[in-house]
Formats: structure tokens, sequence, C-alpha cells
């Protein structure tokens, strides 16, 4: 039985200029409270503006950065595989999609065997969205959601036509952007809004070898740097903030206690910076840090262990031999 494609359409296509007034005033208010607490944070969500998403990009192709194309690898090798676990007529749903460069391994997968699959990227970045549109039309009819995750997941449930499976997509170890208490908390929302037999393909980056890990986020050629700095640089443009970029230095930290790589932004000097539209002014001292994201680590008993809290059974994990990171197939019980 086929599925009528408005059933996916999206009625506010995806806004690929800057953020609207709702969503600014939600940045100025989570900006304003994670630089007002004792350990100054900011939420990597913010790290992907039109040019986070570009630097971004570029980092995936650095030599340092093996997670992607660890991730591809394991797509390409398995994608016939994963398929196969959905029965038609299937609808994927990718969670932090970006550009969705290696989905085209999956989406090309549905398509040997039936007609062009329904893709939903979602993703807060409106940029990244409009190139994902551009480059998957030719294997998939794709209906982009400019929303957060478990937003965009209750929009693309909220139109799932009866009978339709789902695999949902979690790629390029997202997953470890979360504390992992709260990773579970989200995977098991996620999975309220899913149906048994539904299934979620998630790539995870496996710890390894501490300098491997921090080369990873510390490139030699400054991409990293650039991607965590511009967020300050996104605040300048978009809150009216007046952070000197030069007074602030990009730091990759190895955490063992929680098995994750940090990045900070540490002040050079004694500063002080005002942020018009959070109305905040906010005073550093030299050496203190701004804590931007989080990249966690994963080991492979612990990922099997998260699926069962969470709801899933794990119906297989693929391991890449040269970059230890794996993807893991679970299917919703
Ligand atoms: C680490 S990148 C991964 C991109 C791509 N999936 C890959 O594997 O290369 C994270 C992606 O998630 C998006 N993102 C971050 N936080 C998000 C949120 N809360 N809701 C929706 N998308 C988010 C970013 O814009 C970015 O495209």
């Amino acid at each position: 039985m086929s599925t009528p494609a408005s059933a996916w359409l999206k009625t506010d296509a995806p806004r690929t200029d800057a953020l609207t007034e709702a969503h600014l005033r939600e940045f100025a208010a989570e900006v304003c409270a994670d630089l007002s607490k004792p350990q100054k944070e900011l939420h990597s969500k913010y790290l992907y503006d039109e040019l986070g998403s570009a630097l971004f990009e570029a980092i995936t192709r650095l030599p340092e950065y093996g997670l992607t194309r660890a991730d591809e690898r394991l797509l390409s090798s398995h994608a016939r595989d994963i398929a196969q676990v959905i029965p038609a007529p299937a609808a994927v749903i990718e969670l932090g999609s970006g550009t969705g460069e290696k989905t085209r391994h999956i989406l090309e997968a549905f398509t040997i065997s039936r007609s062009k699959v329904r893709y939903v990227p979602i993703d807060v970045s409106p940029k990244a969205l409009a190139r994902c549109q551009q480059d998957l039309a030719d294997v998939a009819e794709v209906y982009p959601l400019a929303q957060s995750y478990l937003d965009g997941m209750a929009s693309a449930v909220g139109r799932r036509p009866a009978e339709q499976p789902l695999l949902i997509l979690f790629l390029g170890s997202t997953i470890g952007n979360f504390e992992r208490l709260r990773a579970v908390d989200f995977l098991q929302a996620l999975r309220r809004s899913l149906r048994p037999g539904d299934a979620l393909l998630i790539g995870a980056d496996l710890v390894k070898d501490r300098d491997q890990m921090l080369r990873a986020y510390d490139d030699p050629i400054g991409l990293t740097a650039a991607f965590n700095l511009n967020l300050l640089g996104r605040i300048n443009r978009e809150l009216g903030g007046n952070f000197d970029l030069r007074n602030f230095q990009h730091e990759a930290r190895w955490n063992e206690a929680e098995r994750r790589v940090e990045m900070h932004l540490r002040s050079r000097v004694d500063q002080t910076a005002f942020i018009v539209e959070a109305d905040l002014t906010v005073q550093f001292q030299a050496g203190e840090t701004i804590w931007t994201e989080s990249s966690h680590k994963f080991e492979l008993d612990e990922l099997c262990e998260m699926a069962g809290r969470t709801g899933f059974r794990v119906q297989a994990q693929w391991v890449d031999p040269d970059w230890p990171f794996v993807e893991s197939l679970w299917v919703a019980h």
C-alpha cells in the first residue's frame, strides 16, 4: 500500500535565514542562564549556525577526525543489512542530520527494491537542511524539519501514516553530546514516540587512545578552534554581544572520570563582556573557561545496556577496525 506523500508534507518549510524571534528569545535566555553558572557553559546546539555548520563539515574532512569516515565505512558496508530489517513501506527519520551526506548509503539501500523512500531529516541548522534536501532529492522524498530532536520527532510521528515502520538514524556519535544520564532520558523519550518493531540506528564513538581522541577535537590547522570560537561570534552577531574573540583560546580536555572529551573556551585575560539581547554583563578571570561541548565515548557493553534500559533490543552491532566506532541497530519492543 503506498502512503500519500501529503501525509509527510511540512507546512513550515525550513528557514534558510537566521533564527525566528521566539528562537532568539530562547537563545538569549539560555545564554543568560548558562553564563551565570559557576562553571560557565553554552549549549552545544548553538555551535551550528550557518558558519558553524560549514566549519563542522570541514572538520569531518580532517585527517585527525576519524569518526565520520568510520561511520561512513560502516554505513556503506551494512546499508543493505540495515534496510532489510525494516519492512516496506518504511520511512527514515534522521536526528541531527546535518547535510546527510553519509545517509545516502542507507537511502540508496531502500531504493534498490522499492520506490524512493520517505526521509525526514531533523536539524536545528536550516542551511544544513537546505543542502540535505537538495543533495538527497535523487534518492529520497525529503521532508526536512528545522526543529530540535524531540520537537521534530513529535512533528514527524504526528504525520505518520498507519502501519508505516520507521527507521530512526542518530549518526556521528551525536548521542555523545548528552550527559550519560540525559542520554538515557532522551532515548526513553524517543522510544515513547515509536511503535514496537521500529528501529534505531545509533552511531557511537568508542573509548580509544587518549591522544588520538584529543587530536580529533584539537586539530593543528585550527578548524575546531574556529568552530568553538564561532559560538561567541554568533552571540555577537545575533544577540548584540561584544566578546573579543582574540581574548579566548580553544581547549580540548579528556575527562577520565566521565570518559568524555570536553571543549572549552579559556579566557586569556581578566575581561568583561556585555550581551544586549540577554541584558547580561559577564565577567571573566584570566584562565576561567566556558564549557561549550562534551563528546562522551562509549564501551560496547555499555551501549547494549543502554538499549535494554530504554526499551530496545540489540539487533546488530558493527565495529570499524581502523577507528573504534560502532554502528548499533536497535529494535523497539
Ligand atoms: C555532531 S553533528 C553530526 C552531523 C551528522 N549527523 C554527522 O554524523 O556528521 C550534530 C548535528 O546535530 C544538529 N543538532 C545539534 N543539536 C541539536 C538539537 N538539539 N536538535 C536538533 N539538531 C541538533 C547540528 O546542527 C548538527 O548538524
